[in-house]
């Protein structure tokens, strides 16, 4: 079942260009958006998103996406704290549930939470069947196939590839942008597949760059804007398989604390595309440098030319439109984890006191 893969995870890290594929042809037919109609944010007011792990981070990727095409402003929950809050709710707000599994337990009681309270209840899940699917008004499934890796990958980017297209047809709903501008964002999702084929070519590379970052103690990721969840979704992933204490900051927050942690035992993964904050999160860079962190720059090719200077080591990705780099980035941030954890020997797909699905709270 591993179709000749050493483990699961690798093969699911593998199969993102074709199952992204498949998300876009479901979703986008004859060059529009294809979502259900009762599915109209119009006259929404505000969007909440709520979720655990991962799919928590997706769902902070896609605020930005939200507050930027859409101007909605979006609230993101990690559904552990949402249920307890008891947040007050707009009647005219969606509510939307990220769930691999579609049986977590926090976030099927956070939709029960929130079942009376907003227009309408939406969920982007893998498993159609699942719990949070059947209370859902509206469910959308990522079309990843089964995910049977604890950690998780192509969901991730799939998740994300649904909450870009329903940022998009919020964006279009709501006259933010028009026909030519839709369809020149579908184009660049379109593209995405094989920028995906791109950067797992690069597996070999970050397998020697893991070597070393399997003696780390600790590992610190940075990003900005919606690399920030990114920088995040990375530390996630290495501690959850190799065991390496790893944190991910918004660049901008490293002077507010965590740059005391800096010396030349702790690797700083950079995650950073040459978009319009590179020039901010390079001077963030450098100011690690000069503490003698030793970064591992994941940029693009002008990113390298411009920044690549006095790095431990620069990891060149292919370009990609701005709005969809969380996509692409989020492959080297799962090589650099398998890797680790394959030089470390852990248990790759069924790492220690985690399960797949956590039904229980
Ligand atoms: O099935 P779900 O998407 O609701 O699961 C949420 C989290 O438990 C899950 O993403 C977890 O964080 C993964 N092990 C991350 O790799």
């Amino acid at each position: 079942e591993k179709a000749g893969y050493k483990h699961f995870m690798a093969k699911e890290i593998a199969e993102q260009p074709v199952v992204l594929g498949d998300a876009i042809r479901h979703y986008v037919q004859g060059g529009a958006i294809n979502l259900p109609e009762s599915l109209d944010f119009t006259s929404v007011d505000r969007l909440t998103l709520v979720a655990c792990g991962t799919a928590n981070y997706a769902c902070m990727v896609a605020k930005y996406w939200f507050e930027t095409l859409a101007g909605l402003p979006c609230d993101v929950d990690i559904a552990s704290e949402f249920r307890y809050r008891e947040p007050p709710m707009s009647p005219t707000s969606i509510a939307i549930f990220v769930s691999q599994s579609g049986e977590t337990a926090d976030t099927l009681a956070a939709l029960r939470y929130v079942r009376d309270k907003v227009a309408q209840v939406v969920s982007v899940v893998n498993v159609p069947t699942s719990s949070i699917a059947r209370e859902s008004d509206v469910a959308l499934p990522i079309l990843a196939g089964i995910e049977v890796g604890v950690a998780s990958t192509k969901a991730f980017t799939c998740q994300l590839t649904v909450l870009a297209l329903l940022a998009l047809k919020a964006a279009a709903d709501r006259g933010r942008i028009d026909a030519g501008q839709l369809a020149a964002h579908l184009a660049d999702l379109a593209l995405l597949p094989g920028l995906l084929n791109q950067a797992l070519a690069r597996s070999d590379e970050i397998a020697v760059l893991a070597e070393r970052l399997a003696e780390a103690q600790d590992v610190l990721f940075l990003g900005r804007g919606a690399m920030f969840p990114l920088a995040m979704e990375g530390a996630l992933k290495l501690k959850e398989i190799s065991y390496i204490h790893a944190e991910g900051y918004a660049s901008g927050e490293l002077k507010h604390g965590p740059i005391a942690l800096i010396d030349r035992m702790v690797p700083v993964v950079v995650m950073a595309p040459h978009d319009r904050l590179f020039d901010k999160t390079v001077s963030n860079m450098q100011e690690v440098m000069a503490r003698h962190g030793q970064v591992l720059l994941m940029t693009d090719a002008r990113g390298a030319e411009e920044a690549g200077m006095g790095t431990w080591r620069t990891l060149v990705m292919p370009t990609v439109p701005d709005l969809f780099a969380p996509i692409l980035y989020a492959v080297p941030a799962q090589l650099l984890a398998y890797h680790t954890a394959v030089a470390k020997g852990t248990d790759v797909d069924q790492p220690r006191n985690l399960a797949k699905s956590v039904t229980v709270e």
